[in-house]
């Protein structure tokens, strides 16, 4: 694990994907005013989002969700590839992605105050899914037993950290009004709805079949045959998508057939304990 992953401002990252030129080039980034950054903690519809903003900020025109691999489309700033991208040489409005908490976002970020789109998931689905994911990959420590890594998700010793961390740390945001919080529920119970919302939140007004249009393509089924946004690029070293796919189930509700009974009763235990101080109304509540 210490190999896999670093350590940085007490949180794990994967090392591969991290080096400490990136950290540093996040650090130094500079924002402007009008960039759109989509802030997830990972597996709660970060590749969901990287295909909907797109096709939103192009009026439903899909040239660049097929032409672009979604990780430089929407790319994440604290990425190995965001450096090598010329991000300054890109025309506003720029789109970015992050996984950061909200305390771990570069000074340019306070300053500027880019907008944001914060997606939240049921965090049972979260752990559901990164249970599948990360066996797949090269370059995150493999889940091992399901009651092993429930202990570790639990605990944040996981990737990006803790969940409850990362979703207190966004909520208690100083920059509300610049911020869209929606969840993934949310998009899978209202697609259409949700892009409209989206849309109104980036002052990008849509016609009702652009909306259409664009819910359409960015339905799971949709989204799947999308070799730009289905992870088909990255070289099975790196992911094994035979074992899981990247795109896998698509649904809200999937921990109920993941968890036991004394797991989900664990897992909503630690829950009202670290999250009794948040009044935010989640819908999976
Ligand atoms: S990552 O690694 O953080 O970028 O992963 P992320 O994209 O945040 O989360 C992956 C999960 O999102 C699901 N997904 C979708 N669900 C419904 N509709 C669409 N269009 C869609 N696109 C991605 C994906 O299947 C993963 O969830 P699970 O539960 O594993 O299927």
């Amino acid at each position: 694990e210490a190999e896999l992953y670093t350590l940085y401002k007490g949180i794990y990252l994967p090392s591969a994907l991290h080096p400490p030129e990136s950290l540093r080039f996040y650090e130094d980034f500079t924002f402007r005013p009008d960039d759109i950054l989509i802030a997830t903690y990972p597996k709660s519809g970060t590749t969901w989002m990287q295909e909907i903003v797109p096709l939103i900020m192009s009026g439903g025109d899909p040239a660049s969700v097929e032409t672009l691999p979604n990780w430089d489309r929407v790319p994440w700033l604290e990425e190995n590839r965001a450096y090598t991208l010329n991000l300054d040489q890109r025309p506003s409005p720029r789109t970015f992605s992050t996984h950061y908490k909200y305390d771990m976002l570069p000074r340019s970020f306070f300053e500027t105050k880019p907008k944001v789109i914060y997606v939240m998931r049921n965090p049972k689905d979260v752990f559901t899914s990164a249970f599948h994911y990360f066996g797949t990959t090269s370059f995150l420590v493999k889940p091992g037993p399901q009651s092993e890594f429930l202990h570790k998700f639990l605990d944040g010793q996981v990737m990006f950290g803790s969940w409850f961390d990362h979703v207190k740390s966004w909520l208690n945001a100083e920059e509300k009004d610049r911020i869209m919080y929606i969840s993934y529920e949310e998009l899978f119970m209202d697609l259409k709805d949700s892009v409209a919302r989206i849309a109104k939140f980036l002052e990008k007004p849509l016609e009702a079949e652009a909306v259409e249009k664009i819910a359409d393509r960015c339905l799971f089924k949709n989204m799947k045959q999308n070799n730009m946004s289905n992870y088909s690029l990255v070289p099975a070293e790196y992911m094994d998508q035979t074992k899981s796919e990247f795109l896998r189930k698509g649904i809200a509700g999937d921990w109920k057939n993941q968890l036991t009974e004394a797991e989900a009763e664990r897992f909503d235990a630690v829950y009202k304990e670290k999250m009794k101080d948040v009044t935010y109304k989640f819908v999976w509540d």
